[in-house]
């Protein structure tokens, strides 16, 4: 009975940790709800850019669209999607895979040094609001 019972408790365990890796949306915020970091002249850069190449889809703030995921989603988190995921995802777009929004296409004309600025910048507002 010993047995049995650890094992449904590692049944368990596991069951809740496939549910935390497979997460099936990624509803909007507000972007009103959002903190903001203590801006910096170079998060401001991240800012412009992010704005002005990001925010279509993953929303003012990181705070997500109906066309991309909010950014302030654990599955983001630096320890998930690493910063190295964030330079590649605008250069050769990203396949759907976590959501149901499609496929993120690559960002057209992205410099690298656009991305160095955008991850500061997102990694901060995760921050901010205690995403790590
Ligand atoms: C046209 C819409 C669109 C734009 C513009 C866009 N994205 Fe995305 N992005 C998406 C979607 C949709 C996904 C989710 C794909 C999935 O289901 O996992 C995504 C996923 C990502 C991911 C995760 C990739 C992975 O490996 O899972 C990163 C990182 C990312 N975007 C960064 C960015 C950055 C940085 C920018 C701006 C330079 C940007 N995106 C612009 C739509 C977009």
């Amino acid at each position: 009975m010993r047995n049995m019972s650890s094992s449904i408790h590692q049944l368990a365990a596991v069951l809740i940790l496939s549910v935390v890796a497979v997460p099936v949306s990624a509803k909007p915020l507000d972007p009103g709800s959002i903190k903001l970091p203590k801006m910096t002249p170079e998060l401001n850069l991240g800012k412009m850019n992010y704005d002005a190449l990001c925010a279509s889809c993953h929303g003012k703030n990181t705070a997500g669209t109906d066309k991309g995921p909010t950014f302030l989603h654990k599955v983001y988190h630096p320890g998930h999607h690493g910063d190295g995921a964030f330079m590649i995802a605008p250069v050769r777009g990203a396949r759907a895979h976590h959501w149901q929004f499609g496929n993120m296409p690559p960002v057209k004309d992205i410099t690298e040094g656009q991305v160095r600025k955008i991850i500061p910048y997102i990694r901060a507002i995760q921050k901010e609001n205690g995403l790590f």
